[in-house]
């Protein structure tokens, strides 16, 4: 049940965009970007680099043929600078030339020069002054102002949470080869390869049947691949439209780093009431999203806040603003989890605060608000087969939490300058594109004349396994061997129409799709095998083998296909599949935006160096509920990356801006992510055992994105630890927390709230 692709990747045979080998004809793009976080172009100077030996054009805005737009959702994205830039980072020209090397050299020798204009970075501050993407949105329920005077209890803070650099292993990158009839083939790698069909349409003004897209694996995407692809694609494009030859465009770290979208930073406001037994009445809560400088997917990100701003708890009032700001950084974009995690950081810390005011512990508040069965959320949708308690319940026993804790009293009774921290982490994360219109998905089956089968679906593999479910399913129901299916790239023209691969839906969607299709080959196969063996009775395939009456007829899946082939029968098949049941009225915020939700709980032990600010992340634990998981490895591996990239969001992983825009942590040298020494010492996430689901494909629940948020116990945890060494110190709640957060803790002069 291993993942295939792990062999052709641990030899290096994998073939990612940079590895593609080009016709000798082939020509490379490079980008000249801003310097600056925002400033009128006064000049700029390209004559110096058009000089150099080997370049063959610089492209600018005003070489467009289409429409010189990107925006997805909201048309407010240049591909190329016109008189302004609004960002450090954002693309103003295209060198084309004979090499990569030459093609930078190149860039470094234009010339621009700027009238700077005033740079806002911060969210609050783009409030202050109206520059909103979109009109705020608010989810309510219940009544908040009635609520407070029944609060015993009533606690209010802030709680920041920092960009995110995907870093996925493979940079951004496209090749776009001319082909006949002045149409383009374009390779991405993307997420979405409908979405780069349309923004290279209309860049370049072709009509999306004269483009063909195709992703064939991904070293990695994460989110940051599920929009932000379609501006290299269309700069591979335009250049190759307009030398007439193939062209390849791929980043380097450090322009990746420097020209990309992160996960988007929110501020957030909090004010949570409880009553004197710790039930949750009321909770208001505001974000400010720091979208960067212009829409990209902020506005479906924003949503996703609100939809999880009450995690896996029932809240009777909930009043939940959110603002979607405009300020002078590169575009935030999609990032594992796609905004929930912040929302739900958010009210973590307003539990931690409540806890600390009532002198309870925080996994105390936490069980006792845990959704039931048919508990409503803010959006109208009520929780079905809710399974927060079960987790919650399951954790404690599996993991002998009450032990840990014991054991954990002693070591901080025992021990001045080492202290240990622990904390749980519930969870919960809705299963659909919030975006209703988005679930859906497409297959396409061939099953060739010699009995292998080749499979197209929307889905993209990016490392999540996806080829390997789909892989899976197929065997399954027409009962043959793995290595008889090949799954083939995603390509625009052999399923047409797609959604990202994205909102851990993959397996889920594209699943359904193929379950389809093969369903239907499989009753035309199944019915040639009747009237070969003639009989009304329906045959099955198992292993291979038609059996009739659980009784072999000596027919086998090979001659069964040789001999529909023979009589002419459609071996090919295409099925389309919705999600069922979803709808949402944006304008009253109410419905059904899920097809179902994901839990678990997790529970997160740390031990804290007070002399250093240093620590480790002892253990992380879950148990998660993945229903009844197609490949339990792949999941599992989807369960620990996720967390483990959950942990560098929270603790390690800062990402700094210069005062007027430019990224100052543009290398990795400068910007540290979680390595094989930070990871927890033990990582140990189980799955939910006697689960279902009857929503997902073969009863299995999305894995890719929910387990990112055990990582939010880690904050709470190193908290706790700081209060058994520092007992009354107050913190912000700021993350990532840093060592020198943490130092800042342990030691500053204030009194009270400590900021770091
Ligand atoms: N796993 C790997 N190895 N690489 C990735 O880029 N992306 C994550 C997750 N797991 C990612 C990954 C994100 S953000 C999502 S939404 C899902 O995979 C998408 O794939 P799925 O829908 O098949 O789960
Ligand atoms: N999740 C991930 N990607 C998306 C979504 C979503 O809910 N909506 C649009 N793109
Ligand atoms: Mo994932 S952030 O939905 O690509």
């Amino acid at each position: 049940m291993e993942n295939i692709d792990l062999l052709y990747h641990a030899r290096g045979e994998s073939k990612f965009i940079d590895d593609l080998r080009l016709p000798s004809d082939a020509l490379y793009a490079a980008i000249f970007y801003s310097s600056t976080g925002h400033g009128r172009i006064l000049s700029l100077d390209l004559r110096d680099a058009l000089l150099m030996p080997g370049v063959k054009a610089i492209l600018t805005s005003k070489d467009i043929p289409g429409e010189n737009q990107i925006g997805g959702v909201i048309a407010d994205e240049t591909l190329l600078a016109e008189d302004e830039v609004h960002y450090a980072g954002q693309p103003i020209a295209l060198v084309v030339a004979e090499s990569p090397e030459c093609a930078r050299k190149a860039v470094k020798k234009i010339k621009v020069l700027f009238d700077e204009l005033p740079v806002v970075l911060d969210p609050r501050e783009a409030f202050r002054k109206g520059s909103f993407i979109i009109p705020p949105r608010i989810f309510s329920m219940g009544n908040t102002s009635l609520a407070w005077d029944n609060c015993l209890v009533i606690v209010e803070g802030r709680a920041e949470t920092g960009a995110q650099e995907h870093l996925y292993l493979e940079t951004q990158g496209s090749v776009a080869y001319p082909t006949d009839s002045g149409s383009l083939k374009v390779t991405s790698s993307t997420q979405a390869p409908t979405a780069v069909q349309r923004a290279v349409s209309r860049v370049t003004g072709l009509p999306m049947n004269k483009i063909e897209v195709e992703a064939s694996r991904l070293g990695g995407g994460f989110g940051g691949k599920e929009d932000q692809a379609n501006s290299f694609a269309a700069m591979a494009a335009l250049s190759a439209l307009k030398l007439n030859r193939p062209v390849k465009l791929v980043l380097s770290r450090q322009e990746d780093l420097r020209i990309t979208g992160k996960r988007h930073p929110y501020s957030s406001d909090f004010k949570l009431g409880l009553d004197s037994e710790g039930r949750i009445l009321a909770y208001e809560v505001t974000f400010y999203q720091n979208a960067g400088a212009s829409a990209d997917l902020s506005p479906a990100i924003l949503d996703r806040t609100l939809f999880h701003c009450t995690n896996s708890y029932f809240v009777p009032n909930v009043k939940a603003t959110a603002y979607s700001l405009r300020t002078n950084l590169p575009p935030m974009t999609a990032f594992r989890g796609f905004g929930a995690p912040q929302g739900m950081f958010a009210i973590e810390s307003a539990i931690f605060k409540a806890a600390e005011k009532m002198g309870v512990e925080p996994s105390y508040l936490q069980e006792k608000n845990l959704l039931k069965e048919g508990d409503a959320f803010p959006y109208g949708q009520s929780a079905e087969g809710c399974r927060a308690k079960e987790s919650w319940l399951a954790a404690l026993e599996t993991f002998e939490t009450g032990e840990i804790k014991n054991r954990i009293e002693k070591f901080n009774r025992e021990n001045q300058f080492f202290k240990k921290g622990f904390a749980f982490m519930p969870i919960c994360f809705g299963i659909s594109f919030t975006n209703a219109s988005m679930n859906q998905a497409g297959a396409l089956v061939h099953i060739y004349s010699d009995g292998s089968i080749g499979i197209s679906t929307a889905a993209v593999e990016m490392g999540q396994g996806v080829n390997m479910k789909l892989r899976q399913i197929a065997s399954a129901i027409f009962q043959v061997s793995l290595d008889k299916i090949k799954i083939e790239p995603a390509n625009t023209t052999r399923v047409a129409n797609t959604s990202p691969t994205a909102a851990s839906a993959a397996a889920d969607l594209n699943g359904k799709a193929l379950e389809k299709a093969c369903n239907e080959l499989l009753e035309r196969l199944l019915n040639a095998a009747a009237l070969k063996l003639k009989t009304e009775d329906k045959p099955v395939i198992i292993n291979e083998e038609i059996l009739l009456k659980e009784e072999k007829t000596g027919l086998k899946w090979e001659d069964l296909v040789k001999m529909a082939f023979d009589e002419r029968m459609d071996l090919t098949s295409h099925a389309h599949h919705i999600t069922p049941g979803i709808y949402f009225d944006k304008l009253l915020n109410q419905g059904r935006p899920f097809n179902y939700h994901v839990y678990g709980t997790g529970v997160v032990e740390v031990t804290l160096d007070c002399l250093r600010g240093t620590y480790t992340v002892d253990s992380l634990k879950a148990i998660h509920d993945s229903g009844k998981p197609l490949n339990p490895l792949i999941d599992r591996g989807q369960a620990e990356g996720a967390a483990i990239q959950g942990l560098g969001w929270l603790t390690m992983e800062e990402i700094a801006y210069a005062s007027k825009g430019p990224l100052l942590s543009d290398s990795l040298s400068a910007y540290k992510v979680p390595d094989v020494y930070f990871s927890p010492g033990e990582l140990d996430i189980r799955f939910l055992k006697a689960s279902d689901n009857p929503r997902g494909i073969f009863n299995s629940k999305a894995i890719g994105e929910p387990p990112f948020m055990y990582a939010i116990g880690v904050f709470f945890a190193l908290y706790n630890a700081i209060k058994e060494f520092r007992p009354e110190v107050r913190m912000d709640f700021t993350a990532p927390l840093t060592n020198e957060r943490l130092l800042l803790a342990l030691y500053s002069k204030e009194k009270n709230t400590v900021t770091a």
